[in-house]
Formats: structure tokens, C-alpha cells, sequence
């Protein structure tokens, strides 16, 4: 698929999310592309270790609106979207994520699955799914309070403000920042560094950090995930799609 780039060398498989005319915004058969890699490299002894990259002007901008636009409910154990939010939760194997530019929505939250990320200097993050007039994904209303505490929480998921890299790194979302051109190096060099590594002594220090509360994310990626679906629906969420196709402000003020 072109709009997921998949390529394996020296132990590592790289995903590139490629649609750069929709600033890398995900379709339904991207997140499937996504899911279908992770299994994969699940499976496969010989991919021992995922990089998640976009370009050096934009990792993505989050759910493509027009696919949001057109989205029929559909139950979450068929839903692409849903396959890849449990293959990244439970991945057993490390991740790393390299991020320039905006990472908007499921840009941002993708991150809180990810082992280690480093970030361009001109790295924006954002969630805005309250000004779309949805309700956080991926987890991120358990794993954002969680990391950043929960006032700084808010800010970012009832304003849905964005932040930049230094905030990223100060609250731990990010390991490093790095000039935008050198991030996709840096991010290839350390996981071959970790594919070097003895895979069941990653896997197991993985599950240990991870277990305490995979349940718990689990179970908030399912109940997030019916509540977006339901506001999907709504007409504020109508409003702010439609608004962002038309180029305008979106109007809340009947909704
Ligand atoms: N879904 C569909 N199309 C998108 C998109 C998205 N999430 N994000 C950007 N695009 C499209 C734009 O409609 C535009 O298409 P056009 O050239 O046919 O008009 C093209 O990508 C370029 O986007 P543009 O907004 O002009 O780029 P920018 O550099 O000024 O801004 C972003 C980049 C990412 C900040 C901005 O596009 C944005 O905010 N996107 C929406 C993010 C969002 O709300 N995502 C959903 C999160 S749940």
C-alpha cells in the first residue's frame, strides 16, 4: 500500500505513513495497512523491533475528516481502526516513533503505545477532539492525565490546545528532540541498537512495564471508542467536518 510504507532491514521494519498530499491524515485502509504490519512483525522472529515515521514536515494530521464524514458504525472487533489500537497497545515487541511537524489526534495518541520517541524541533502535537465535538481514542483519556497530570491534561483535551517539543519532552511523551532532518537517522540507529538486543529480554521488560494495567487500557480504548462512534453521529461533530472541508470556523452555537 503506498499510503503505509513498509520496509525491513537489519531486524527492523519501518512504517512510513506516506499520504502527503492529506498531510498524512488516516484512511480506514491505512490503519488497516497499520494493523495488518504489527500482526506481522508480531509473528515474524525476524522483525524484531517497528519504527512509526511520517515525513520531516508532518508525521500526520490525525483521521482523514472526509473518512470521518462518511464512517458507517460498525462493530469495534471489525473496525481497521480498532484492529490497530489493540496491535499497538499489545504489541510485544519495542516501538520507536519518529515525529516532525503536526501530529494531530491519533498522530499524538499513537505516541502513548510507542517504547521510545524522539521528536523534530518543529514537532506540534495535538487532540483536538473536543473542538471536533468528539471524545479522546487510543486510550489517551486514562494515559494523558496519567503522564502529564491532570491540569495540564485538560489543556490539552478540553482546550485541545497544542504543544510544542519542549513541552513534549518536560512531561516525558518525547526522549529527545533533534533538528527535524536528523530525527528518521537517529530513530533507525537506535533501533537497530535495540534489534541487537536479546529479544526475549526486550519482550519480557516490555510485558513487565506494560501488564500492570493493559487490562485498564484495554477496556478505556473500548469504552472511548463507543462514545466516539456515538458522537460521530451528533450533529457537532457534522458541523466541525463539514466546517473544515468548507475552510471556516465551525458554528457550535446550535449544537
Ligand atoms: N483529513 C482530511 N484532509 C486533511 C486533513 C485531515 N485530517 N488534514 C489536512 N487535510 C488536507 C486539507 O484539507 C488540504 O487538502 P486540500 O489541499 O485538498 O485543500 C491538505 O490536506 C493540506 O492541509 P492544510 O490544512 O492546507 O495544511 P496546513 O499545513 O495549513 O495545516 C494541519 C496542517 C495538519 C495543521 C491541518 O491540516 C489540520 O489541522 N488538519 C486537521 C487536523 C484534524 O483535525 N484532524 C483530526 C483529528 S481527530
Amino acid at each position: 500500500m503506498q499510503d503505509i510504507l513498509t520496509h525491513t532491514a537489519d531486524g527492523v521494519m519501518t512504517l512510513t505513513i506516506n499520504r502527503p498530499d492529506k498531510k498524512n491524515s488516516f484512511t480506514q485502509a491505512m490503519y488497516g495497512a497499520m494493523a495488518d504490519a504489527l500482526e506481522q512483525a508480531k509473528n515474524d522472529a525476524t522483525i524484531r523491533v517497528t519504527v512509526i515515521q511520517g515525513d520531516v514536515t508532518v508525521f500526520s494530521a490525525g483521521n482523514d475528516i472526509s473518512d470521518f464524514l462518511q464512517r458507517k458504525p460498525m462493530p469495534q472487533e471489525e473496525a481497521p481502526v480498532f484492529k490497530f489500537l489493540r496491535g499497538i497497545a499489545t504489541h510485544p515487541k519495542p516501538i520507536v516513533a519518529a515525529v516532525c511537524g503536526p501530529a494531530v489526534g491519533i498522530g499524538t495518541t499513537l505516541l502513548f503505545h510507542c517504547d521510545l520517541v524522539y521528536a523534530g524541533d518543529n514537532a506540534a502535537f495535538s487532540m483536538p477532539f473536543v473542538n471536533l465535538g468528539l471524545c479522546p481514542e487510543a486510550g489517551s483519556s486514562l494515559l494523558v492525565p496519567q503522564m502529564m497530570g491532570y491540569h495540564r491534561a485538560a489543556e490539552a483535551l478540553l482546550l485541545g490546545e497544542p504543544f510544542m517539543a519542549e513541552a513534549a519532552l518536560e512531561v516525558g511523551l518525547v526522549n529527545r528532540i533533534l533538528p527535524p532532518t536528523e530525527v528518521n537517522d537517529m530513530v533507525q540507529t537506535l533501533a537497530r541498537k535495540l534489534a541487537a538486543k536479546p529479544m526475549g529480554s526486550l519482550i519480557e521488560t516490555k510485558r513487565l512495564m506494560k501488564k500492570g494495567q493493559m487490562a485498564q487500557v484495554l477496556a478505556q480504548i473500548a469504552e472511548e471508542g463507543e462514545n466516539f462512534a456515538r458522537l460521530l453521529q451528533e450533529p457537532a461533530a457534522k458541523e466541525a467536518f463539514t466546517a473544515f472541508l468548507e475552510k471556516r470556523k465551525p458554528d457550535f452555537s446550535k449544537v
